[in-house]
């Protein structure tokens, strides 16, 4: 039957090892930045995420003491390490093609500048690639996904000090060297652009070191680029066919009215995000570079073959995320803003509903941005993560009906084939928290994105048993007609 998508459409799903894995204290593991978010329920609900946004030197602190009375939900994830087998069987059951995770760096360089891996987290990941292998499914790997050693953000400074360079390329030529018959498609840094939005997790800087944080910002983004570059390079050498891309939250900017102020704004707004897949795809810092560091007062520190390391390494292809849109004013004084995982502030959009974590679900936006991407950058794209965050209710017999995930899904692949018949190229969709896992920017458990329930709650209590969602068989539908039948 000929399909929409193409044939070898990667279909799967998507995690990372900090809201999943567990196990922080096993095989040797180091503390990553991830590590040291609490969740307390007697927080108010409107500071869950002001700490993923602006992480404190005191929290940091009391994190690396071994006797701190705080739940760090993190370190315990829905212990995937632990679970892996039952869970990729589980994946393999839907049909996956592609399973997008991430290698705890902690893992494998516990502190982060050691000259030598720790051959047990190596020895993990061998057993995750060969457990896929076994069903089948191609691995989708991002080195970093806000999992870089503590250690480095608290001794080092993060990625403002260049010698983060060095270590991240020694643990990714590591593990491209040592699985380079098992995965074939690297993402060297999940979400690069968000430095600007929560800098601990993205480059390991504490906001109160640097009272000017936009300079810590854009010089640990500098760094980061040159190690995706370096990263690319050592990757080609480990094993030539091996594809790596960048990846960045996407989040449609649209004008909130068509005031050429609004709409000048909403450009300039935009380019924040698309600064890092010009600089990524291209190959090249782009011409509004210079105005757009000069109006925020940063002076970059590069050294001289800088330039040309970027510019030998650009990556062959382009993975985001894409939850939501939001709008744009020049005068936003007077509007209500949008709320959420937002990198920019936006304004409320008037005619998109939103999730009950207030984001703003805009299918629409997923295919204008298919577009754009790739009428900017002419190389294939990625949907690395996209999905519905929602408080799920498990009824008795198991039963978990999850309409709303599945209309939210339905909604964005429908635009995802309206793309592919704009003649966008998209060889991938792996939408996100395939199973139940610890939320990102709240550190809940009951903000789930799952087709795979976890018996587990907020604080971590439960059995951690796996339970299908309605979801669960119409996902395995959807990939078995290749996105025929939604
Ligand atoms: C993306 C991150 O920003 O959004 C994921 O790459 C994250 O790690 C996802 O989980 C959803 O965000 P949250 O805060 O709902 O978990």
């Amino acid at each position: 039957m000929k399909t929409t998508f193409p044939e070898n459409f990667l279909w799967g799903g998507a995690t990372a090892a900090m809201q999943v894995e567990g196990a922080s204290d096993v095989g040797g593991k180091g503390l990553s930045v991830s590590d040291v978010y609490i969740f307390d329920e007697n927080m108010p609900k409107e500071q869950w995420t002001d700490q993923w946004h602006m992480m404190t030197h005191k929290q940091v602190e009391e994190a690396q003491d071994p006797h701190s009375p705080k739940y760090y939900p993190k370190r315990h994830g829905v212990d995937f390490y632990h679970h892996y087998k039952e869970d990729i069987a589980l994946f393999a059951e839907m049909g996956f093609k592609v399973y997008r995770m991430s290698i705890a760096w902690t893992r494998i360089f516990p502190k982060g500048d050691e000259l030598e891996p720790n051959e047990e987290g190596l020895a993990f990941y061998d057993r995750v690639f060969d457990e896929l292998n076994k069903h089948g499914i191609e691995p989708l790997v991002s080195l970093s996904h806000y999992e870089m050693p503590l250690y480095l953000a608290t001794e080092y400074g993060g990625w403002v000090n260049r010698k983060l360079i060095e270590f991240y390329v020694r643990f990714a030529s590591t593990v491209f060297e040592r699985y380079k018959d098992k995965v074939k498609y690297w993402v060297p840094f999940n979400e690069i652009n968000c430095v600007k939005h929560h800098p601990f997790v993205s480059v390991g800087v504490v906001e109160e070191n640097h009272p000017h944080i936009e300079q810590a910002k854009y010089q640990g983004a500098h760094h980061q680029f040159i190690a995706s570059a370096l990263a690319k390079k050592a990757c080609l050498e480990s094993n030539p066919n091996a594809k790596i891309g960048c990846m960045i939250s996407y989040q449609l900017l649209v004008p909130y009215s068509c005031d050429p102020d609004d709409i000048q704004k909403t450009v300039e707004k935009q380019r924040e995000s698309l600064f890092f897949t010009d600089v990524l795809a291209r190959g090249y810092y782009p011409g509004y570079t210079a105005r757009m560091l000069a109006d925020k007062n940063v002076v970059l520190e590069t050294e001289a073959s800088d330039e040309q390391i970027i510019r030998d390494y650009p990556v062959d292809f382009i993975s985001f995320s894409y939850y939501m849109s939001s709008a744009v004013s020049a005068h936003p004084e007077n509007l209500e803003g949008a709320v959420g995982n937002l990198i920019t502030g936006g304004i409320k959009n008037p005619y998109l509903p939103t999730s009950d974590w207030g984001w703003q679900i805009d299918p629409k936006g997923l295919r204008t941005a298919l577009n754009q991407l790739f009428d900017r950058y002419q190389k294939p794209l990625f949907i690395a993560e996209n999905g519905l965050g929602a408080v799920d209710e498990l009824k008795e017999g198991d039963v978990i009906n999850d309409d709303y995930r599945i209309s939210y899904l339905r909604d964005h692949i429908l635009q995802i084939k309206e793309a592919i018949t704009d003649g966008v190229d998209v060889f991938g969709y792996t939408s996100w928290g395939c199973i139940d896992m610890i939320s990102a920017s709240t550190s809940q458990m009951s903000k789930r994105y799952g087709y795979i329930y976890v018996d587990q709650d907020d604080l971590g209590r439960g059995s951690k048993r796996r339970i299908k969602k309605k979801s669960f068989d119409w996902y395995k539908n959807v990939i078995a007609s290749n996105g025929e039948q939604l």
